[in-house]
């Protein structure tokens, strides 16, 4: 087996980075195939905490060469400033170790200030984006009249994005938001057009020929299967498609690269959501202040990327058996077990009753929630720390039933339990 494809099981931060981090020990590629620094990856490595927004979570370890593929949308400005954040604290991030695709896409200062547009003018109905331009560009992207990564270090690049701002400030201009200076922004991207050029690559064929080398290479997909722009709770998701199968084609792998694949859903022992739309299982009791946390831990449920507090809630079952099927995940990873210590029960959704009858599946996928009620299942809870447990038998009966409990919900077996964000707590399923 070659390939491994890192899924986030839920509406993103169930702890991929983290866990891309324990694989990428063994792993020689490590690959973005979607989405922009939207993302927000935490690693953490004795003292140092890594916030990854648009490099692989792969590159905190010596060895493995990282890859932006062509699926991303890519923000020039927030690249170079994580690579100059990863030199400083000791991280090589070099054109050897870094290798960005062509065909990739650009956010550039339009799309930010659009997504920011967009959000005020739907009110009530905002999605609650990052803000940062993910929407506008992909939607660029689709309408044929985006700028790739390509393009920046094409003789015409100013010229084109010139353009690009123009035709931006209309767009602007019809939402009554300011319009955008172009000239320092052509200045600026100047810049990173003659930085980016030793970094551009057919980042395809170098994923195809590591392949075929029998090399080991991990897929880091970014935010979660509910987000994802199809089977997600549209509209309230993101632009990109976060699927393992995108995977393929947001690195340009054919279907063969999927024979014999690992496909890793990480899944968060409760249930987390940060912007609009709908959850099923929120709580919002003294209880959700526990599981949330009060910020002071930098594990706390705020977000890595805005620093919006999550909304909370019990694990969904129905929506875990559904990330299950969708991105056909072979294993399962489980993460901050830790933070269920000490909960008198612990409770999971089984199924949805509407209407006086009761679903295990959804009719329509989880788009239209509204009114399906959570049926759950009462689970005791275990007092123990689990954070210094590093074997499965030595993990609490009642930790071990949960865990098997989410196991048979959804149809795929647990390998590995996180039980804190440092690097080496995790627990290898039997
Ligand atoms: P990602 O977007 O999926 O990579 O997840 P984030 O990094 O946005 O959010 C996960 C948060 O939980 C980070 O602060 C991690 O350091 C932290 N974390 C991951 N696994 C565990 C765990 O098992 N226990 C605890 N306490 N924290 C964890
Ligand atoms: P990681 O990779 C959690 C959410 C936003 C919003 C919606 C659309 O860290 O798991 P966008 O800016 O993408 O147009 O926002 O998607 N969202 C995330 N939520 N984790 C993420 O990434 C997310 N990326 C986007 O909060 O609801
Ligand atoms: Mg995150």
């Amino acid at each position: 087996m070659a390939l491994k494809i890192v899924v986030g099981a839920q509406w993103g931060d169930e702890g991929k980075g983290r866990i891309v981090d324990w694989f990428a020990a063994q792993a020689e590629v490590v690959a973005r195939y979607n989405g922009g620094d939207n993302a927000g990856h935490s690693v953490t490595v004795g003292a140092k905490l890594f916030k990854l927004h648009l490099i692989p979570s792969g590159i905190v370890h010596p060895a493995p060469i990282a890859i932006l593929g062509n699926g991303m949308v890519i923000n020039p400005e927030s690249l170079f400033s994580e690579m100059e954040s990863l030199e400083k604290v000791g991280v090589k991030v070099g054109p050897q170790r870094l290798r960005i695709s062509h065909a990739a896409h650009l956010i550039t200062p339009v799309h930010k200030a659009l997504d920011k547009a967009m959000e005020i003018a739907r009110g009530k109905d905002s999605i609650g984006t990052t803000g940062r331009g993910i929407g506008p560009a992909y939607t660029d992207k689709a309408a044929r009249t985006n700028l790739r990564v390509a393009d920046m270090i094409a003789p015409d690049f100013i010229e084109k994005l010139s353009a690009h701002i123009m035709a931006g400030n209309r767009s602007l201009a019809a939402l009554d938001a300011p319009q955008l200076e172009i000239e320092p922004i052509l200045a600026i991207f100047a810049a990173y057009a003659e930085r980016i050029l030793p970094f551009v690559a057919d980042t395809a064929a170098e994923m195809d020929a590591a392949l075929k080398a029998e090399k080991t290479v991990l897929a880091e997909g970014a935010q979660g299967t509910l987000l994802d722009i199809d089977h997600g709770t549209y509209p309230f998701v993101t632009s990109s498609s976060t699927l393992a199968p995108a995977a393929l084609l947001g690195l340009g792998l054919g279907l063969n690269a999927a024979r014999g694949a690992v496909v890793s859903g990480v899944c968060k022992s409760f249930q987390t959501r940060v912007g609009s739309g709908p959850f099923p299982t929120e709580i919002e009791d003294d209880l959700a202040l526990r599981l949330r946390g009060t910020g002071e831990n930098p594990w706390d449920e705020y977000g890595t990327t805005t620093g919006r507090p999550r909304r909370v809630g019990w694990l969904d079952g129905v929506l875990l058996r559904y990330a299950a099927r969708l991105n056909g995940f072979t294993e399962l990873v489980i993460t901050k077990l830790d933070i269920l210590s000490g909960l008198p029960y612990i409770k999971v959704c089984t199924a949805y009753t509407k209407d006086g009858k009761t679903y295990t599946d959804l009719p329509f996928g989880p788009t239209d929630l509204e009114g399906y009620e959570a049926v759950y299942e009462q689970l005791p809870g275990w007092t123990e720390d689990v954070s210094a447990i590093r074997r499965w038998d030595d993990l609490p009966q009642a930790a071990r039933d949960y865990l098997d409990a989410v196991a048979k919900i959804a149809g795929v077996p647990v390998r590995l339990v996180s039980v804190g964000p440092e690097r080496e707590q995790i627990v290898e399923a039997k």
